[in-house]
Parts: structure tokens; sequence; C-alpha cells
């Protein structure tokens, strides 16, 4: 690859680091069929990793932010290190931060760290909104597809379209476009949506699939609305929770808003994985705007900007039963693991949804 990148010397940092880091969590197996969900017994109890939001930013040529690249260089390694091997591993977009197209090729170098696993691919709006997605294609996958692993029917969709108008008449230049869609707070953004062209697709894709089958959808940004003027938002939403709703078991995974967050909706369970590169505060702590952080959610303690990786991390996840328990391994914050609670109906923290538990702000390293 270009960009001067020396794979010896990616090589020697890895090792020095997972060195000084144990493997970040166990995972227990828990056998099939011990919930009360006994239909889906078809399907069989695995892990897969998760890594996300890296936003990979080139300076000039072979120059890229150190901090960033650190980020998803420390996903990878520990990933090498789990035992046992996930089966496999889901990237949720931001890989790059302006789509350019030595972001997406250092992305892509650095993820060829991982061992013997194979990636599955969501893009995020940071990667799309240059070329609308024409070198992702390309080189790395398609925007939309579904697959099944041992009994469970995954659907990757591209949850960051918007309106065409917006997409195609607006901007000068594709950079301008790239660099309105990925600023926060911008009165000349437009909200993320699914499409009609998907959800039609997805329509037929689910119409073979039997209600009892458990399904995973792997979304860039959420599948609900939780604050518009940070796309935290998909404004189809309604629409898309309609086609999932019939289905016994459904669980969404996503990206983009790089904090702990997690949702119930109707038969949806809905997580947000970590970024490896940077937290976002939650939008209720200064913008004064209305804001749907589900309440259900134990927010995570402010990330101190002292620590760069405060706040940042990557995650794995159980499917026990069909549903998902994600084990977030935060660097330098507390591990957090979300699971289904079938009395409750909904995801739980698994130690602080209790508010007992709470580690105190500002203490919580
Ligand atoms: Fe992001
Ligand atoms: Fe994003």
């Amino acid at each position: 690859m270009s960009n001067g990148f020396k794979r010896r010397d990616f090589l020697r940092g890895a090792m020095a680091a997972g060195a000084a880091t144990a493997v970040p969590f166990s995972l227990v197996e828990i056998s099939f069929g011990m919930g009360s969900t006994p239909k889906a017994a078809s399907a069989q109890d695995f892990t897969f990793a998760y890594i996300s939001d890296s936003h990979l930013t080139h300076i000039k040529g072979a120059e890229f932010n150190d901090n960033f690249d650190k980020g998803l260089k420390r996903a990878v390694t520990e990933l090498n290190f789990m035992d046992p091997k996930p089966d496999f591993v889901i990237y949720g977009g931001d890989l790059s931060q302006l789509g350019k197209r030595e972001e997406l090729d250092h992305g892509l170098e650095i993820m060829s760290g991982i061992r013997d696993l194979d990636v599955k691919w969501v893009i995020g709006e940071h990667d799309y909104y240059l070329d609308l997605g024409k070198y992702w294609q390309e080189e790395i996958s398609g925007l939309y597809h579904s697959f099944d692993h041992k009994g469970v029917h995954f659907v990757i969709l591209n949850s960051i379209l918007t309106y065409d108008e917006w997409t195609h008449e607006r901007w000068p230049t594709a950079m301008d476009r790239m660099k309105a869609m990925a600023r926060l707070d911008n009165p000349e953004g437009s909200p993320f949506m699914v499409g009609k062209e998907q959800r039609e697709w997805l329509k037929k894709d689910l119409a073979e699939v039997d209600k009892a089958t458990p399904i995973v959808v792997l979304s860039h940004s959420p599948l609900y609305q939780v604050f518009r003027p940070w796309n935290f938002w998909t404004e189809d939403a309604a629409e898309v929770q309609k086609i999932l709703q019939p289905f016994d078991r459904v669980n969404v995974l996503h990206g983009h808003v790089h904090q702990v967050m997690y949702n119930q909706i109707g038969s949806i369970t809905f997580q947000a994985m970590m970024a490896t590169a940077w937290p976002w505060p939650y939008p209720v702590s200064y913008a004064q705007h209305d804001n749907a952080v589900p309440k259900t959610t134990v927010l995570m303690n402010r990330a101190d900007p002292h620590n760069l990786r405060d706040g940042t991390g990557w995650g794995a996840v159980d499917l026990v039963s069909g549903r998902e328990t994600v084990h977030h391994t935060l660097w330098r914050n507390t591990n957090r693991t979300i699971a289904f609670d079938e009395e409750e109906g909904r995801p739980v923290d698994t130690k602080y949804q209790d508010p007992g538990n709470r580690i105190p702000p500002q203490d919580h390293y």
C-alpha cells in the first residue's frame, strides 16, 4: 500500500500494545435454549466483534491524524487476542473522516491486520458523501445486503442516504457536500434516511424469513430518532421499524453516536457501539434543543479530554437465544455489558442499571 505505512512497524506496535493489554473480557458461553424463547431452536449461540467510527484523517502525503490511527490499531490488536475467536467482525462505518481514497486505503491497511476473520462492512456518512460510495463499492463492500449465520438473519443497510435534491443539486463541489454532511449543528445539513428503494428491498428480503428467526440489522445511524441536529436520527425510521416489528426478536446495532445508548421499541432492541476515534457528549449535555436519548439508557460519564482514549473503544456481541449481549470495551473507562432482560422486555446494563451501582462523574478510572 501507499502512504509510507510500514507493516513491520505496526506489528511491533501491536505486540507492545498486546503485552500491555490483557484480553479485554472473557466470553461466557451460555447454552442455547436456557431462556424463554424455545421457538428459535435452529439458531445457535455465537459471538461477533464490532469496530466502528475510526474517522481516519488524512493530513498530507503519508501523514494522518495519529490519535485516530492509534484507536483503530488498538482495536485490531485486541481483537486478535480474543479467545475464543469471534465468528466474524462488523465494521460499523465512518472509517474515514472525509471519504478520501487515502483515508479508505489507510483504513483497509490497518484493518488487514485482523487475522483470519471475515469483515462485514457498514458505510457511514463520512465514507459516503465525497463520491457517493463509489470507491467503497469498488474496494470494500456493497452498500446493503443480507446474509445468514447459524440460524440468524443479518441485514446490512445504508442508513445515511438523504434527499436527492440535497445530494445532487446543491453543492459546487463534492468536497463541499462532504464537509456539509460531516458537520454537527449545521443548518445546511440534511437528515439521514434508508430510502424507498432499500425499504422495498428489505420487505422482499424479509418476506422469505420465518417470524421466529432472530434478525440482526446493522446500520450506521440509529434506526430511531434521538437528535436531529446531529443526525442521531433516521428520517424514515418509523417505516423501517414497521417492516421489522412482525419479527419476534430484532436487534439493531449501529455506530455514529460514539457513546453507549440502548433502547427498545416493540420487538426491536437497539444498541449503539463505541467509536475508536472520540466520544460524543450526549445531546442533552449542552444543546438546548429537544432530544430523545432513551430514558432507560444509563449514560456514560463525561470523558476526560486530557485522556485521548477516554470514552472510546470497541465491542463484542454475544447472540444468545437470538438476543444480543453487548460487551463494550472502554479503554480508559469502565467496561459495560448491556444484555436483553426477558422480564423487563428490554436491554439493561448488567451492573449500572441499578442507580446504587453508578460510578460518580469524574471518578470513573
Ligand atoms: Fe462517526
Ligand atoms: Fe457517522
